[in-house]
């Protein structure tokens, strides 16, 4: 409608009103950053449960996060006009934050207006027509090239000829999707890590056909949403899981091979080359589902018999072993392991 477009543009910026599709855990925290540096966001998933899920996780995170006063994201706020002529709209929960550098009281009220603020930047829809007025889409959807391309050639017959369609994907080929569009100059991966909130990195891909210009756009808006950007070409894994991956396999195989038990892998890998995390371990945070379906995309890729997954790694999939999110993997975490169907 016409007052939400008119908001949108209140913020000084090229990338006003963002559309996200796919409210898992991609794209509630796509659309939790985008709203808090001051886009205007329409949420889109097919499944209405999803999108009543993603609203719930944002509110929840953005209101942790006003709560230790760690609003950091949030870059503009309009603030209502009862609050002191130091802090009117326009001005930024920085620009609070000085205004009263002693009175904690004030400034928590103005980390949680901001907060309100992000909340109600957030629009859900139902329908990719309802993404008419985004001037750039991020899809978030399931890893899955036929859906995602059907779904390009969607965006690009309803959203504005200058909008950018952009990919979350970790492993789809951005040209592909891009030959899907008659815009394929406008179509780019953004390539976020989870959980976005929290991860610094944005991983831009170039399609073959990506314009300059709209890689200078979306590289400055990653760096409004606060994010470190590099990036990579458009060939298998991009930069990080080409890295990643092999790095993962490779420590299944000393499991595999019985080089040393999994603990001793991880405290290696930790204390041996400063990681946070061991790659097993890592694995398990991932999905091991997600860590084979990248392999594989990087063996049929490359075509190089390195990446090709150990049989142990295959083994736990195929045992329904997916990592955390199942309660085991190559670890057990606690209860949820009873889902676990062998
Ligand atoms: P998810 O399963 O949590 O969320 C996907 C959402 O998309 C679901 O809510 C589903 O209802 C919705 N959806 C599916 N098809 C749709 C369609 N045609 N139209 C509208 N909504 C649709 O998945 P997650 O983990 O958020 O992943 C999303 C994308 O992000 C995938 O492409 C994945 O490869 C990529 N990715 C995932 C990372 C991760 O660690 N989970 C990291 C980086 C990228």
């Amino acid at each position: 409608t016409a007052s939400f477009r008119e908001e949108s543009m209140a913020t000084a910026s090229e990338i006003a009103a963002v559309g996200v599709i796919g409210a898992g855990q991609m794209g509630s925290g796509i659309a939790q950053l985008a709203a808090a540096a001051g886009c205007a966001v329409l949420l889109l998933d097919a499944d209405s449960a999803a999108l009543t899920r993603a609203v719930a996780s944002i509110s929840a995170s953005l209101r942790r996060l006003a709560a230790k006063g760690q609003l950091s994201q949030v870059r503009r706020v309009d603030l209502p006009s009862y609050y002191p002529t130091q802090i009117g709209p326009g001005h930024s929960v920085k620009d609070a934050a000085e205004a009263f550098p002693s009175d904690k009281f004030w400034v928590r009220l103005v980390f949680q207006a901001a907060c309100e603020d992000s909340i109600k930047r957030i629009r859900c829809v139902s329908t990719v027509q309802d993404l008419r007025e985004a001037d750039l889409v991020i899809e978030a959807i399931v890893e899955n090239e036929h859906v995602k391309k059907k779904l390009f050639v969607e965006l690009d017959k309803i959203t504005k000829p200058s909008a950018i369609l952009a990919s979350n994907t970790s492993s789809i080929s951005i040209t592909r999707l891009a030959s899907a569009t008659k815009r394929p100059s406008q179509v780019i991966g953004m390539h976020f890590f989870n959980p976005p909130p929290i991860m610094r990195l944005i991983e831009i891909i170039r399609g073959a056909d990506t314009s300059d210009e709209v890689f200078a756009a979306v590289k400055s808006f990653s760096e409004r949403l606060g994010k470190t950007v590099i990036c990579s070409q458009d060939y298998p894994g991009f930069i990080v899981n080409r890295i990643l991956m092999p790095l993962i396999n490779e420590a299944f195989w000393a499991l595999y091979t019985g080089v040393a038990t999994k603990e001793d892998i991880d405290t290696g890998m930790k204390l041996g080359t400063n990681h946070p995390m061991g790659p097993l371990q890592l694995a398990d945070f991932i999905g091991l589902d997600v860590c084979l379906s990248v392999l594989r995309v990087l063996h049929n890729g490359l075509g190089d018999n390195k990446y090709s997954p150990c049989p142990l790694l295959v083994q736990y999939v195929d045992a329904g072993r997916l990592g955390k999110k199942r309660g085991v993997g190559v670890y057990s975490y606690g209860q949820k392991s009873s889902n676990v169907k062998p």
